[in-house]
């Protein structure tokens, strides 16, 4: 299998895009992607300073470094819930990347924070939303009190094109508002929000971190062992299996589609703000401070 761009043997092919690319020329075509993305999406410019949420995982260890190859201001923010072995494991590989690339590293303990890992929280939801809503939290009070002009998520195609699907089939019109790849700010204490990976399969920021050689961690986390998304991912893999590039056309098509679900106010109404935290919220005290206590 040779490269479609020249003459060397092609270390991937992208079945969706018709495209057998050979190493210099898939890190051209993953970097060339990547930016067009945030050029397409207005995401960010070159002056602006951008917190990247980097778990330790492959897609934000990727993102974090395509952003400063292309020339961007990007630190990192590793959240440590608490989670035994693999949030050990997590931090030290996200501190490795920092050091060995020179890049500021913030590292939020959620612990030493607020005296409570995340095990030790006894939330009535489940651990993963739990854990959904403190990293949330957390992006935005860092954001705030550092001043960074944007947080950017490791979010890739497929996680965006699974999520879409489980939002249609509950006809979550809310969350498909706002299921974009950039979410302005809607309250003066928040920064907007982007996903710079969002048109990048898994395979590619895979394939992109063992060719620069990243080292990131290998685990899945304890909990998201048998989570809902796993399975409505597997589904999504099967179909895209039979139709080749369904994730792609599922996740661009229902973005020049999506101001169908936009104008729903409802999300916004009421809105207030936390009695502890001054994070906005519908009600008296954020999802966030009603887990804590
Ligand atoms: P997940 O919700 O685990 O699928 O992660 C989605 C994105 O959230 C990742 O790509 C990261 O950008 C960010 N993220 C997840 N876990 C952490 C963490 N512990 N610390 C900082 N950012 C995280
Ligand atoms: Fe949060 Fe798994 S990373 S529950
Ligand atoms: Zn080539
Ligand atoms: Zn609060």
């Amino acid at each position: 299998m040779k490269c479609v761009k020249c003459e060397k043997k092609a270390i991937i092919n992208i079945r969706y895009r018709n495209l057998r690319l050979c190493r210099d020329h898939f890190i051209e075509y993953f970097e060339k992607t990547v930016k067009e993305t945030i050029r397409k999406f207005k995401m960010f410019s070159k002056k602006d300073r951008i917190l990247v949420a980097v778990s330790g995982g492959k897609d934000s260890l990727a993102l974090w470094n395509v952003l400063n190859d292309l020339g961007y201001r990007a630190s990192g923010l590793y959240i440590d819930l608490g989670i035994g072995s693999y949030s050990r494991v997590s931090r030290e590989k996200v501190k490795k990347f920092s050091k060995e690339s020179g890049l500021e590293l913030i590292i939020r303990d959620i612990k030493a924070e607020y005296g409570k890992s995340l095990e030790e929280i006894k939330a009535r939801r489940k651990t993963c939303s739990t854990c959904g809503i403190i990293k949330r939290h957390e992006m935005n009070v860092v954001a705030h009190e550092h001043d960074f002009d944007v947080i950017a998520t490791g979010h890739n195609l497929d996680d965006e094109s699974t999520v879409l699907l489980s939002n249609i089939l509950r006809w979550q019109i809310d969350f498909l508002s706002r299921q974009h790849p950039v979410l302005e700010p809607w309250h003066e204490k928040l920064k907007k929000k982007v996903k710079p990976l969002c048109l990048l399969t898994e395979k590619e920021t895979k394939t992109y971190v063992i060719l620069k050689n990243i080292d990131h961690v290998e685990e899945e986390c304890p909990y998201s062992v048998d989570a809902s998304t796993l399975f409505m991912k597997s589904v999504m893999n099967s179909i895209e299996e039979r139709f080749k590039g369904t994730k792609y056309y599922f996740y661009t098509q229902f973005l020049k589609n999506i101001d169908i679900f936009k104008n729903n106010k409802k999300w916004k109404e009421d809105l207030k703000e936390c009695k502890l935290c001054g994070f906005p919220t519908n009600k008296d005290y954020c999802s966030f401070c009603r887990i804590l206590r």
